[in-house]
């Protein structure tokens, strides 16, 4: 199928192939063509340029995107898309003035979604997640990572990746499975560690690796969670089986995590509601994508990543939204967009580059996503008719997508 989409007011992220990321001051910039035109072909983006050059229609399905931007689909690098009920009740008791920490300690939080999801069948697990899945393909996300995590043991482990597996067949929309045994020690295992470890090392590893269920590691590496040493130790592990890390760090506390994370060549830690400066240091010049998850920030009302900063300091950024049942029931990347603008004062720029091209980093899928460039993937938004890009974080609240198309497959 060969589609054409002409008159296109702004076309965005505009991008030459072989640019993986944009990192300091190069975020400020997000190269555009305005009165544009799009062809894609199949699955892939064949061409666009100016309207001064646009071929004609004989042989396209033409959309008339008078008015519209077009901009490449987010790319959401962080999820737990995958889980069983929701935690209604924990956000009403934090409204009433316990802390998230609080609930957890009385065996709420992450323990309260595994045991939900254990008890679970699996095709139950299946048919709430691909709402939330289809939920963000119409919001204008084209490619995602989906964490387990919420297992926490064996057979519960498997069970959210063989679903990840699952949706990633169904649905033509990119999807990246991470693997998050040690998303929380299980109350089993609260004075033993290393049981726990031993059981993510000796058993979960590679019962994932032989049904080759995941491409990522990752790790909670937080004070009460998983240590530093505890988290070297799951990503050599993982390392073993070709798995790559990606890890939570920094959401509450700062314990040189970050540090570890880069020396082990994480492809990205994620959260950095606390930064150092020493963590900042560790992270310039690193193959290491911070990305920041303001959507969480808001939700559970704990500071935001200190974007500028980092950016300031020549860092690059990602922005995805953490989507899962505790601390981010929401998957909408326009909220997240609009809010690391509002609440992070990076500018539309900057957040559109956070949410396409380095968060298509931050998942290993830059060769193919992220930006508007010969042979990437077909995936674009079409806004319905603005003023200027602008008006996406600032209109925040409002559905401003009046087209999705993933992988050449008009959504919406
Ligand atoms: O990214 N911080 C760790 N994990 C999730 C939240 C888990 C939960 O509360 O269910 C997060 O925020
Ligand atoms: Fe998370």
């Amino acid at each position: 199928m060969k589609i054409l989409i002409k008159n296109i007011k702004e076309l965005l992220q505009v991008r030459p192939a072989g640019i993986s990321k944009v990192s300091g001051a190069e975020m400020a910039s997000l190269p555009k063509i305005d009165h544009a035109y799009l062809v894609l072909e199949n699955d892939l983006i064949s061409d666009f340029g100016s309207m001064d050059h646009c071929p004609p229609e004989s042989g396209y399905d033409v959309i008339d995107a008078e008015g519209s931007v077009v901009l490449p689909t987010w790319c959401d690098s962080h999820t737990h898309i995958v889980y069983a009920g929701n935690r209604v009740q924990e956000f009403v008791d934090r409204i009433n003035g316990l802390s998230y920490e609080e609930i957890a300690n009385r065996g709420g939080g992450i323990l309260n979604s595994a045991k939900k999801l254990q008890e679970t069948p699996e095709e139950e697990i299946y048919n709430q997640s691909r709402k939330r899945l289809e939920e963000v393909m119409l919001q204008g996300t084209g490619a995602v990572e989906i964490k387990s995590g919420y297992g926490l043991t064996v057979e519960a482990e498997l069970k959210m990746l063989r679903v990840i597996k699952k949706l990633s067949e169904n649905y033509p929309i990119a999807i990246k499975a991470t693997f998050l045994g040690a998303h929380a020690f299980p109350a089993e295992f609260k004075e033993n560690h290393t049981g726990y470890i031993d059981l993510i090392v000796n058993e979960m590893l590679p019962a994932i690796a032989r049904e080759n269920l995941a491409e990522y590691i990752d790790a909670f590496l937080e004070t009460g969670y998983f240590s530093v040493a505890e988290t070297e130790r799951i990503i050599e592990a993982g390392k073993q089986y070709g798995l790559i890390p990606k890890i939570h760090v920094n959401q509450f506390t700062a314990i040189n995590g970050i540090e570890a994370c880069v020396k082990h060549g994480a492809l990205s830690v994620d959260h950095l509601e606390i930064v150092t400066d020493e963590d900042i240091a560790v992270l310039k010049d690193s193959i290491t994508m911070p990305v920041a998850l303001p959507s969480c920030s808001y939700f559970i009302s704990i500071p935001y990543t200190p974007a500028r900063k980092m950016i300031a300091a020549g860092l690059p950024l990602a922005l995805a939204s953490d989507f899962n049942p505790g601390t981010t029931p929401s998957g909408n990347m326009n909220f997240v967009v609009a809010t690391a603008c509002i609440k992070m004062k990076m500018t539309p720029e900057e957040a559109i580059n956070a949410a396409t091209l380095n968060g298509a980093y931050a998942m290993g899928l830059s060769d193919t996503h992220g930006s508007i460039t010969k042979g990437k993937k077909a995936n674009i938004i079409i806004t319905k008719p603005i003023t200027s890009y602008y008006q996406l974080p600032y209109a925040f609240g409002t559905d401003l997508i009046k087209q999705v198309i993933i992988d050449g497959k008009i959504i919406a």
